[in-house]
C-alpha cells in the first residue's frame, strides 16, 4: 500500500524531462497533503470496491464516507480503509435512500457512484444538489428524460460532474488519441466499437458468488446479476454503449465542434442467455420459459455532423473473446485494433498492414510514460488508475473535468435512442443538442498533457 503511495510521488520527479512541479502529485491552490480531498463512495460492490483501491493508494485523497445498501460490500470496505491504516470513514447503509445521508456531510467534497444503473442519474443530481463533486459510473442515464436531467442540474447547481469512462485511458486508445490529435490518419471519416463482451456468466450466476456458475438473476443472483440482466430481459437496446463510443467522441470532439446528429439502430434475434440457462440450469428450470427483448447483436450507425459515421456495436450474450473492436479512420489510413493493425499511405508497404505495436509505442501518450509502471496495478490493464486520477485531480481544482455532464448525456442517449430506432426497424433519430448550440464554439479539452 504504502509503495504504491509513494510511487505517485517518486514517478513524478523521476519522470524523464518532467517538472518537479509540486501539484503532479497534489494539486494546485490547497495544499492536499494536509488537507486532503475529501471523498464518499456511493456503492462499493466490485467496481466500487476498485475505485476504493485507488483512493486509497493516493496520498492526496481521505475517504470520509461509504454507502452501501449491503452489509456484506460495507464490511469489505471498512476493512480495506483499515489495512490502509486509515480512519473509519461514516457509514450509510440503513437504506437506499441513506446516500442522501451522505451527501449532507460537509466532510466529503467529492463523491464516486457506482450503483446499478437505475441509480445513477438521480444520485447524481441529488449529489450535484449538494454541492459535490460528482464522479459516476457507465451509463450514465437510461432514458432521454434523464440525459437531459444531468445536463440541466449540472448547469442549475453549477456542480460539476464527471463520467468515469475509463476505456478513454486505455493505452492504446490514448496513443491513437495522440495519432489524431498530431494528424496521422489525416481528415476523420469513419470509426468503430461497441461492447463485445460475454456477460452470460456475469448476467446469470448461483446468487453467491459473482462470476460463478448459475442461472439465476434479480432477487436470486449477486452483484450485476441482480440487477443488469432485468435490462436484458425488457429493452431491446444498446443498454451499455460508452466503453466503446467514448474512445470515439473524443478523438472526433464531439460536443467540442462536432456533434452526434442522427442513429439508426438494429437488433438480431435473442438467443444467448436462453441457450446458456438451459445448458446450465436444465430443461426444466423455470428461468428457460424467459423471452429475453434484447437481440444478442446489435448494430448502430451514428452520423456525426462533421460527417464521419461511427458503428457501435453491442454484443455481450454469445460466446465470444472480449473486444471493443475499435476502428478509427481517416483520409491517411487507419487503426484496426482486432487483428492489432494499422495502414498509413505513404509510409507502410502500398496495400499492406504494419503491425500496430510499433506505431502505439512510438505515440505513446504523455501520460502512460508517466505514470504507466504505476497504472497497470491499479486494474482493467491500468486505465482505472487513470480515470480515478482525472476524477481526483480536477475535483481538487474544481475545475471542469475532461468527460462532463454533456458527454454524459450525448453517450448515453444512445441507449433510449437505439432502443426507438429498434423498435421502428432501423429508423433514424435524432440526438437532441446537449448542449443548446454551444459544440459550435467548446474548445476540445486538452487530452496532450501529462498531468491529467
Ligand atoms: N467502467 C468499468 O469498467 C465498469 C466495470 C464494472 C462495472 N461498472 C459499472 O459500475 C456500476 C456498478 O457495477 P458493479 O459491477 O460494481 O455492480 P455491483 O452489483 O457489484 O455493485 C453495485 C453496488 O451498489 C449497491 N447499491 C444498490 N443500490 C444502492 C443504493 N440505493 N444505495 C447504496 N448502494 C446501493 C449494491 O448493494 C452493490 O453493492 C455499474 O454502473 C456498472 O455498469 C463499470
Amino acid at each position: 500500500m504504502n509503495s504504491r503511495r509513494t510511487f505517485i510521488k517518486k514517478s513524478a520527479i523521476a519522470g524523464a524531462g518532467l517538472s518537479l512541479a509540486p501539484n503532479l502529485t497534489f494539486g494546485m491552490g490547497r495544499d492536499f497533503t494536509k488537507d486532503k480531498l475529501k471523498v464518499g463512495l456511493i456503492g462499493v460492490g466490485l467496481r466500487g470496491t476498485n475505485h476504493l483501491n485507488n483512493v486509497l493508494n493516493r496520498d492526496d485523497v481521505l475517504v470520509t464516507a461509504i454507502c452501501d445498501i449491503d452489509p456484506r460490500r460495507i464490511e469489505i470496505a471498512l476493512q480495506k480503509i483499515d489495512e490502509a491504516g486509515e480512519k473509519k470513514p461514516k457509514v450509510f447503509s440503513a437504506n437506499e435512500l441513506d446516500y442522501k445521508n451522505l451527501l449532507d456531510l460537509k466532510e466529503v467534497d467529492a463523491v464516486i457512484i457506482s450503483t446499478p444503473w437505475l441509480w445513477h442519474t438521480r444520485m447524481a443530481k441529488d449529489a450535484m444538489r449538494a454541492g459535490k463533486y460528482t464522479g459516476l459510473e457507465v451509463s450514465a442515464a437510461n432514458t432521454m428524460e434523464e440525459c437531459w436531467d444531468l445536463v440541466n442540474v449540472h448547469e442549475e447547481s453549477g456542480t460539476h460532474l464527471m463520467l468515469l469512462e475509463n476505456v478513454n485511458y486505455r493505452r492504446d486508445i490514448l496513443a491513437v488519441l495522440n495519432m489524431v490529435k498530431q494528424d496521422v490518419f489525416g481528415e476523420l471519416v469513419h470509426f468503430r466499437c461497441g461492447y463485445q463482451h460475454d456477460l452470460r456468466f456475469v448476467k446469470l450466476n448461483d446468487g453467491k458468488t459473482a462470476y460463478g456458475l448459475g442461472v439465476e438473476f434479480g432477487e436470486k443472483g449477486i452483484s450485476e446479476a441482480a440487477w443488469r440482466t432485468q435490462h436484458s430481459l425488457l429493452r431491446n437496446a444498446d443498454v451499455y454503449p460508452t466503453h466503446g463510443v467514448g474512445p470515439v467522441a473524443t478523438m472526433c470532439d464531439i460536443n467540442r465542434g462536432n456533434r452526434f446528429v442522427s442513429i439508426s439502430s438494429n437488433a438480431t434475434k435473442g438467443i444467448g442467455l436462453h441457450n446458456y440457462i438451459k445448458k446450465h440450469g436444465g430443461e426444466d428450470h423455470p428461468n428457460v420459459k424467459l423471452k429475453f427483448k434484447q437481440g444478442d447483436v446489435i448494430t448502430s450507425t451514428i452520423e456525426t455532423a462533421n460527417g464521419e459515421t461511427i458503428i457501435v456495436t453491442h454484443d455481450c450474450n454469445l460466446p465470444r473473446p472480449y473486444s471493443l473492436g475499435f476502428r478509427v479512420q481517416g483520409a491517411n489510413g487507419l487503426w484496426e485494433k482486432d487483428g492489432d493493425r494499422m495502414y498509413i499511405e505513404g509510409v507502410s508497404q502500398p496495400h499492406r498492414w504494419d503491425a500496430s505495436k510499433e506505431w502505439l509505442e512510438k505515440y505513446d501518450h504523455p501520460l502512460w510514460k508517466k505514470y504507466g509502471e504505476h497504472a497497470l496495478g491499479a486494474g482493467h490493464g491500468g486505465m482505472d488508475f487513470f480515470v480515478i486520477h482525472a476524477f481526483v485531480e480536477s475535483a481538487k481544482e474544481n475545475i471542469a473535468p475532461p468527460i462532463d455532464a454533456y458527454d454524459a448525456a450525448a453517450w448515453s442517449a444512445i441507449t433510449p435512442l437505439s432502443e426507438v430506432s429498434i423498435e421502428n426497424n432501423g429508423k433514424p433519430q435524432m440526438f437532441p443538442d446537449f448542449t443548446r448550440g454551444n459544440w459550435i464554439k467548446r474548445k476540445p479539452y486538452n487530452w496532450m498533457k501529462d498531468t491529467f
